[in-house]
């Protein structure tokens, strides 16, 4: 809670507010009514939210939580999810509508209508069940952004398979570890994908996980840059083995609470999370917020969500919300800044891109390119901005509002979790009037609430923790393998609470402020990476002998992943500088470039209290370049000079 309160202190007021346009208020899917209606009778809310949706059975019961934390969502209903988000839009008259507009790298394009998407889900469909996967088996996928990734998922969804996706960026040995925790039958993929201007071979990577997964029986494969890839007994090129197939298949209706994907995620122990969720709950939820936070108009928009698939956004705000609600969308499958840091405002301008929902790093990344590159484009196409993944600070939010929006966009700032699986805390565009950087307030249907460390609801003008307060659609189902770990997770600081692992502030006027994360979890670019985990890796490299890792403050990617690390005896050698780079390319081995630190600062101590816990705090001052705080609870306090003095003869990055 300290470092709670000192960051409340340091926050800055913001009393600037910005109401919606006139116009966008009398044509917005959400009025402010919606708000009394889930206030006056929240399960009813949502079971009309449900209702949008296609169900083969109706539900006969919206929520048991009885057996808390375990809830079921709309009991005894069924359907099926990928023929709410592609067979209904067909059947209802929207075949030829375009779902998806992709853009490869290199700039070859596609566009799949509905129709064309259902035979391809079909075909996967079949494709999948001649490999022998049936209901509740788990596929892994590990594939670029292109089409058929989400062709796959719905293809397992389907069938009523388990899908795990993996994000492309993540190592052999991650993957290997996330195909062992969920015994994956199958794994999907690509032979390569288009980054930066360069094929990056995803195949390898497959090859040495499968090698030592002994669960998997097939590896289906894309064929997307005709890299030159190893083949085995066990592969199968999807371009021949799913084009065959018939196109005809008859999707299975599955209870609401038949679970839909396994989708890891950092917690605060070095072995990651596989979140769980469910069929009926989570699809209501996805796009109900889909429809009211982004006001989607299917007939007339043009969506584009930036996540990529691996991550929660890429589920539920580029497959399962969008397509419920039979959006067209922008897939795109690079970087930025391929061929040039244009790139993207060209995608918007070509496409007449309406809605663009992306990350407080991307955006601050384009401040620091500079206004040239959006400003060269015609942006007028864009109604709607959204942001995600961290906070947003109030400086990137004008910069978003004015250069990308014109000034004529509302922008909606969206919290929310891989566990919670849709947003939860988001302006309503058309009612809203918001603050730069705030998130505003829970959306309708959701009950959330600061709390202090006794669990009391705080009021305006405090900070404290950020914890839900009632039970949600698509909230997680359980931690794939591990009920207890899921209990202690989230449920055992407060049993009556979920607790997010935020901090927050609620201001005067009752507007919410999300303040990062108050466990030993780091947010680098929006995506979440343990501090525990990068640790694991780099001790498992023989020349270290401990490591300590922290969130350092950097002003685009929100948190950068700085190291501390003991050596084995011995080991020092030359200034470092070799060692850290082998270091740094150890951490993304064992985990993906993502989690490689930006430095590492080879050290002789490290600041332990008695008990042997590390004080990241005083890590992190030191990271940050501020004066060391509070040390006295430390074991030895001479060692934040030891430290400090081993800094200066050893520190290196690069
Ligand atoms: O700390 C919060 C931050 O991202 C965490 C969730 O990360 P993940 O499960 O990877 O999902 C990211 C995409 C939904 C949260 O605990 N976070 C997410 N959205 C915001 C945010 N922090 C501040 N503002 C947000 N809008």
């Amino acid at each position: 809670m300290a470092e709670v309160h000192e960051t409340l202190d340091n926050l800055m007021q913001e009393n600037r507010t910005f109401p919606p346009s006139p116009a966008f208020v009398t044509e917005a899917n959400a009025t402010a009514a919606i708000y009394d209606e889930a206030e006056a009778d929240r399960l009813g809310f949502w079971a009309k939210q449900a209702r949008g949706l296609d169900w083969d059975t109706d539900f006969t019961e919206v929520l048991d939580w009885s057996n808390a934390p375990f809830a079921k969502w709309f009991v005894g209903g069924k359907l099926n999810v990928a023929y709410n988000c592609v067979d209904r839009h067909v059947l209802s008259g929207h075949g030829d509508q375009i779902a998806i507009r992709f853009e490869g790298e290199p700039g070859d394009q596609i566009n799949i209508t509905y129709r064309e998407l259902m035979d391809q889900v079909c075909k996967a469909a079949n494709a999948i069940t001649e490999l022998g996967v049936s209901a509740g088996d788990r596929v892994a996928i590990y594939m670029p952004m292109i089409p058929e990734a989400v062709v796959a998922m719905l293809a397992c969804a389907r069938v009523g398979a388990v899908h795990s996706v993996v994000f492309a960026g993540f190592s052999a040995e991650a993957l290997r570890s996330r195909i062992e925790d969920a015994q994956a039958k199958l794994v999907i993929t690509a032979d390569g994908q288009n980054r930066r201007g360069s094929v990056m071979s995803l195949k390898p990577a497959v090859d040495e996980a499968v090698a030592a997964s002994p669960s998997v029986n097939n590896v289906l494969v894309v064929r997307r840059c005709g890299n030159d890839i190893a083949w085995g007994e066990k592969d199968v090129w999807w371009h021949e083995f799913v084009a065959n197939q018939s196109p005809e298949h008859t999707p299975i209706a599955f209870d609401s609470e038949h679970p839909l994907f396994i989708l890891y995620t950092s917690g605060t122990t070095g072995k990651p999370k596989g979140i769980l969720h469910t069929t009926g709950g989570y699809l209501t939820q996805v796009s109900y917020t889909h429809r009211v936070v982004f006001d989607l108009k299917p007939d007339t928009d043009v969506f584009w969500c930036t996540a990529d698939i691996g991550w929660v956004t890429g589920h539920s705000y580029i497959v399962y919300g969008p397509l419920a609600n039979r959006v067209t969308q922008v897939i795109y499958e690079g970087t930025p800044d391929t061929p040039g840091k244009d790139r993207w405002w060209d995608i918007i301008q070509r496409h007449g891109v309406t809605i663009l929902y992306t990350a407080p790093t991307a955006i601050r990344t384009f401040m620091k390119w500079g206004d040239e590159f959006p400003q060269a484009y015609d942006l007028s196409s864009l109604r709607l901005l959204g942001s995600v993944g961290e906070p947003i600070n109030p400086e990137a939010w004008m910069w978003y509002r004015s250069v990308i929006g014109g000034n004529n966009c509302p922008i909606v700032d969206t919290w929310w979790q891989t566990e919670t699986g849709g947003m939860m805390i988001s302006p309503l565009p058309g009612v809203t009037a918001t603050k730069p950087g705030s998130a505003m307030r829970a959306l309708p249907g959701i009950g959330m609430a600061v709390v202090d460390d006794a669990g009391t609801p705080l009021g305006n003008g405090h900070g404290g923790f950020l914890v839900l307060t009632e039970p949600w659609p698509a909230m997680l189902r359980g931690i794939w393998g591990d009920n207890q770990r899921f209990i202690d997770t989230y449920w055992s600081k407060w049993p009556q609470f979920y607790f997010a692992g935020d901090g927050a502030k609620l201001d005067n006027d009752g507007a919410l402020w999300l303040l990062g994360r108050v466990d030993d979890v780091m947010n680098v670019s929006g995506h979440r990476i343990s501090t525990t985990e990068v640790e694991s890796a780099l001790v498992s490299h023989p020349s270290v002998a401990e490591a300590a890792v922290v969130g350092a403050a950097d002003e685009t990617t929100g948190q950068a992943i700085v190291a501390f690390v003991i050596l084995r005896g011995g080991m020092e050698g030359d200034d470092g500088t070799t060692l850290v780079t082998e270091l740094r390319n150890h951490v993304a081995t064992e985990i993906g470039a993502i989690a490689k630190p930006k430095k590492i600062m080879i050290v002789p101590e490290l600041p332990k209290t008695r008990s042997g816990k590390i004080l990241r705090r005083l890590l992190q001052d030191v990271a940050e370049h501020r004066s060391v705080g509070d040390s006295t609870t430390l074991a030895d306090p001479a060692v934040m000079n030891l430290i400090s003095a081993g800094l200066e003869s050893s520190s290196a990055d690069d």
